[in-house]
């Protein structure tokens, strides 16, 4: 056995979190496009891809682990926000929530010795802290741009992304 019934668990958990970060982001891009703001819309679309790719290789791993894959409820994602700094301002506390599922899960990785998982949670290790660190920068300029300066911060998002690797990646998964 490659996986313990416990890591088996905590990474079924960890698939819905990223189906759901997926969901999450799909409602918050809606709403940027019902908003007519089509590059924050995009943006967000990418994320949901992005998510969706976490996901699945949480599912690769249990399936070449041999693993069973048992794919939680996915809570319906919000859907209504107040302002594009709200939004934005949840996708940054999701991306904290889950930092910390990846470190409980690899907290258990190395309880249990197993190198597999760890060499696996690696790469989410140093995801998180990119999407940390681009999610804080669109808060950012999304507070500092108030409601009235969106438009400057979708040609600033169009023009030159949020930086970062993370950008370049959402498209080779
Ligand atoms: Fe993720
Ligand atoms: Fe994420």
């Amino acid at each position: 056995m490659l996986l313990s019934a416990e890591l088996n668990n905590a990474l079924n958990e960890q698939v819905g979190h990223e189906f759901g970060a997926s969901l999450q982001y799909v409602a918050i891009a809606a709403y940027f496009d019902r908003d007519n703001l089509p590059v924050l819309a995009r943006h967000f679309y990418q994320q949901a891809t992005e998510e969706r790719d976490h996901a699945m290789r949480f599912v690769k791993f249990i399936v070449d682990a041999d693993g069973n894959l048992a794919i939680p409820a996915i809570p319906a994602p919000r859907s209504q926000f107040s302002s594009a700094q709200e939004a934005v301002q949840l996708s940054l506390d999701w991306e904290r929530t889950v930092t910390q599922q990846i470190n409980a899960l690899m907290d258990r990785a190395i309880k249990e010795n197993n190198h597999i998982a760890r060499n696996v949670l690696e790469w989410f290790i140093s995801e998180q802290l990119e999407e940390m660190a681009s999610m804080e920068l669109l808060l950012g300029m999304v507070r500092r741009a108030g409601d009235a300066g969106l438009l400057l911060v979708e040609s600033h998002l169009a023009r030159e992304g949020l930086g970062g690797p993370s950008e370049g990646e959402a498209e080779n998964g």
